[in-house]
């Protein structure tokens, strides 16, 4: 039984699916904020006001103690990524279907290491553990658009798209 009311998802887009997913496998304590809030970092290429709000109520933490982590650790960004993000699953079953050479030639064609941004501003490259479509891999998530089977073709078709 929960005491506390969930708060909503903040939008439909499927990050917060598997942010959410973070957190249900803790239970919603407390104890999950730090992987919970990596979770965030590695989905959207950030952490912004709004979703630190959503991670502190959900876990029932002060956002005071959510935002001291947030500005604590190095690793956490509350600057923007790219206008657009291209997130690879590393999960297990992704990393057995060929993620890495997935992640390997949108470097490539981008100029970019994972968890970085073209020099333009136009296209962050992010990874995630298991987003939760195991049956589809591997699995990118295009700006919260999952797509399954990915492959190298497509992705670079979807950068081109994304480039005009
Ligand atoms: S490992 Fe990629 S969706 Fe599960």
């Amino acid at each position: 039984m929960t005491l506390y009311p969930m708060p909503p998802l903040p939008s439909n887009d499927k990050r917060w699916k598997i942010v959410n997913g973070t957190m249900r496998r803790h239970g919603y304590t407390r104890h999950a904020l730090i992987e919970t809030l990596h979770t965030v970092q590695t989905s959207f290429g950030y952490l912004d006001d709004e979703s630190i709000r959503f991670v502190a109520k959900s876990l029932h933490v002060p956002l005071s103690q959510a935002y001291g982590v947030v500005t604590f650790y190095h690793y956490f960004s509350l600057k923007p990524p790219g206008k657009h993000t291209a997130t690879v699953c590393t999960g297990t079953a992704c990393y057995i279907k060929g993620a890495d050479r997935l992640i390997a030639s949108s470097e490539r064609h981008l100029d970019v290491k994972q968890g970085e941004t073209t020099a333009d501003g136009n296209i962050s490259l992010m990874t995630a553990r298991c987003v939760g479509a195991c049956g589809r891999a591997p699995v990118v998530i295009m700006d919260g658009e999952l797509m399954g089977d990915a492959t190298s073709e497509k992705m670079l078709e979807q950068f081109e798209r994304w480039a005009v």
